[in-house]
């Protein structure tokens, strides 16, 4: 299309990406985590830093090697990243969240190693900061972008979360498709905004980063389409 041809122009635009999984403890030698590559993430950050935006990149632990001329914080819990976060948003016009945050973390954190004793364990989990749900709510918010992974409901959830956390789009993938998401170079997109949709790919995820930011900056820009 002619819009994806179009060269995406962010110079001057400070862009912050969130991405990779977070570790919680739950003592000295263990952690929760999941399976976020964090490659979506790196592809956007490379995306908008080609596209001439200041990039800064939140990111958790992975092992993807960081894009050439983006500001890395590296961070390993969600409360770290929502501290990064917030000490640089004030400055940020684009927000977009790709990282797959825990959403609990453990209540206690133990000082020493939990000993191996009963034949079941039991541990009490607390709730999360909700990184983008609060970026989103803040009174000069950036344009807010979130990723939805769902196996289920897929258009349902995807615009629930658009409503719930004040987004201005929601760039949804269905984690069931075999070969995409996750750890795969892959990926597929369902993009809702307040009054439209777009399917981007199957495609490589630097391709679907590039043509996401298109798409971003489009809306962001409130350019006709
Ligand atoms: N997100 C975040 N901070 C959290 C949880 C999620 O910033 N504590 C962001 C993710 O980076 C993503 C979006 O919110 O852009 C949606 O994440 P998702 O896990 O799909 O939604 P949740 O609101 O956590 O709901 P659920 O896990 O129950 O589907
Ligand atoms: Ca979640």
């Amino acid at each position: 299309t002619a819009s994806a041809r179009q060269q995406t122009d962010l110079q001057g635009k400070t862009v912050m990406i969130t991405a990779g999984p977070t570790r919680e403890p739950l003592d000295p030698v263990r952690y929760i985590s999941n399976h976020s590559s964090g490659k979506m993430g790196y592809a956007m950050a490379a995306a908008a830093a080609d596209a001439g935006a200041n990039v800064i990149l939140v990111s958790g632990p992975v092992s993807v090697p960081p894009p050439a001329g983006v500001n890395v914080v590296n961070v390993e819990t969600a409360q770290q990243m929502f501290d990064a976060v917030m000490q640089h948003v004030q400055a940020t016009d684009i927000f977009i969240a790709t990282a797959a945050v825990a959403d609990y973390r453990a209540k206690v954190l133990e000082n020493n190693k939990i000993k191996k004793t009963g034949d079941e364990l039991t541990l009490t989990f607390v709730k999360n900061p909700d990184i983008l749900k609060e970026v989103a709510a803040l009174p000069n918010a950036p344009f807010a972008v979130g990723f939805a992974a769902e196996s289920q409901n897929l258009a349902h959830y995807a615009k629930s979360k658009l409503e719930n956390k004040k987004l201005a789009m929601v760039a949804a993938n269905d984690i069931t498709t075999s070969g995409l998401g996750f750890n795969s170079d892959h990926n597929a997109l369902h993009v809702f905004w307040e009054n439209g949709d777009k399917q981007l790919g199957p495609a490589p995820k630097t391709q679907l980063a590039r043509e996401l930011l298109s798409l971003i900056d489009e809306k962001y820009k409130n350019k006709p389409s």
